[in-house]
């Protein structure tokens, strides 16, 4: 049999198996239209410095562009015996236009160009999370602006800790998005040089102009280094690790909407559009979604550890196995987005419960750490002993199945004799939340001035 690549070299074809194992066609046309950018990009540049003829460029340059749309018309027939998107793309063009096609890989080497192509698709996805993320922050800043003042509680432990404002809870997974949309963007930034030029693995003896290529490509300049440009995968791998801290604070928020949204919370309400019901339990309306973002996010950072194994073993420059990186990828990249889309409809769908939060807020001693305070501040006790005597009113409360304002003075004072009636002030949960006024507290009036600044940031 022949072999339809290198049939100088080689006599015959390669074994089914081999062409199992080795094609990556089934994935990498996802490639398909950045291949064609980068193919345009390298062949108006050889034309540019004399390599081709301008004819042979625009020939290729047409032929290129009724590929692409082949391509996207789903009427391509793709080949295995052809290994991978750039062979695919390459020998079509061939066939559509002849011997210009066959000059369009002077200078060039799938390894420069694989990178290159991999590269645009993962600066994109950059853009699709940045963009993806900002969505997210506005949602859960609209619910940040609803309820600004609700009480709620605020938890260490899962175990009622003291009294926040929904409106700072909301606004605490916009400061992590923040840093997540700042790794995207700064990925993205670390990402933007062209491999393209490099070739193989030593550049070439053809007079290219990789400054021109790697700035039709939106690049901010070639890498500068040919070995480096076709041998690493560090930039898919900033991405998966931005992605998987933005998906661990997904992640997260899914494992409270799935708490909040319990009868036993009932803190949130979930819509219709984003529960599912059960087949046997008529009553049931579960949050599906937030528990599949919280199972899902478990492949990207299955994608990461993955391409860091892929990666951790290669001899420079190119090796077959970095073929091995597109996959974990892709899932990694579709997941993410997919996840973030989710998120931000459950966010901007579901209603909280401020009634449920308040009542909750006022169960579990929260305001014990107001009552010890207040000892500090108006009994002139140490924190530590005022800790002491707070702990043994809560342990007294406990004993009588209280909260700690349904103590009545004297059973105050019978633990300790300054505490004076003035201390219920500060017992209920709106004092508590307003008394936060420290920098980045939950005081709803500090929240208001958070919402304002992130109003105008993400605007
Ligand atoms: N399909 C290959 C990949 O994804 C393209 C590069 C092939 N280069 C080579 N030297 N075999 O890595």
């Amino acid at each position: 049999s022949s072999n339809a690549m290198w049939g100088g070299r080689f006599a015959g074809g390669p074994d089914q198996i081999m062409e199992a194992i080795n094609a990556s066609i089934g994935f990498d046309q996802r490639l398909a239209a950045q291949d064609v950018a980068g193919s345009r990009a390298h062949a108006a540049m050889l034309a540019a410095q004399g390599i081709i003829t301008d004819k042979d460029a625009e020939a290729i340059r047409e032929g290129l562009l009724t590929v692409l749309s082949e391509i996207e018309g789903g009427t391509f027939k793709f080949s295995a015996a052809l290994e991978d998107i750039h062979m695919n793309v390459e020998a079509r063009l061939i066939e559509l236009i002849g011997d210009a096609g066959r000059r369009l890989h002077t200078g060039r080497s799938r390894n420069d160009q694989v990178a290159t192509d991999f590269r645009l698709w993962v600066r994109d996805q950059c853009d699709a999370a940045i963009a993806g993320i900002a969505a997210l922050q506005k949602a859960l800043l609209g619910q940040a602006e609803q309820g600004a003042d609700w009480v709620m509680p605020g938890f260490t432990h899962l175990q009622t800790a003291q009294p926040v404002t929904w409106g700072h809870h909301m606004l605490a997974y916009v400061e992590m998005l923040s840093r997540d949309l700042s790794r995207f963007k700064d990925a993205r930034k670390r990402m933007n040089e062209s491999p393209l030029g490099a070739a193989a693995l030593a550049g070439t003896s053809f007079p290219i102009d990789r400054d021109a290529t790697a700035e039709a490509l939106g690049f901010d300049r070639p890498c500068a280094n040919s070995l480096d440009a076709v041998s690493d995968r560090d930039f898919a791998l900033d991405f998966l690790s931005a992605a998987s801290i933005c998906a661990m604070h997904l992640s997260r928020l899914s494992e409270e909407l799935v708490i909040w949204s319990s009868a036993q919370f009932r803190f949130v309400a979930m819509s219709d559009r984003f529960s599912t019901g059960s087949s046997i339990m008529p009553q049931k309306k579960n949050p599906d979604a937030a528990e599949l973002i919280r199972a899902k996010i478990g492949r990207i950072f299955g994608a990461q550890s993955a391409l860091l194994m892929v990666m951790k073993g290669l001899p420079l420059a190119y090796s077959k196995d970095m073929q091995e990186d597109k996959e974990q990828v892709f899932d990694a990249a579709d997941t993410l987005m997919l996840s973030l889309a989710a998120m931000t409809g459950m966010i901007g769908d579901m209603a909280a419960n401020p009634d449920a939060l308040r009542a909750a807020a006022g169960h579990g001693f929260s305001t014990a750490t107001d009552l010890a305070d207040w000892l500090v501040r108006e009994a002139g006790l140490p924190f530590r002993d005022a800790h002491h005597v707070t702990g043994t009113l809560v342990a007294k409360a406990e004993a009588k199945a209280c909260d700690l304002p349904d103590l009545s003075l004297a059973e105050m004072q019978e633990v300790h004799g300054d505490i004076t009636e003035a201390v219920f002030d500060v017992l209920g949960v709106d004092n508590s939340v307003a008394s936060r006024t420290s920098f980045g507290g939950t005081a709803p009036d500090n929240v208001r001035t958070q919402i304002a600044s992130w109003k105008e940031r993400l605007a």
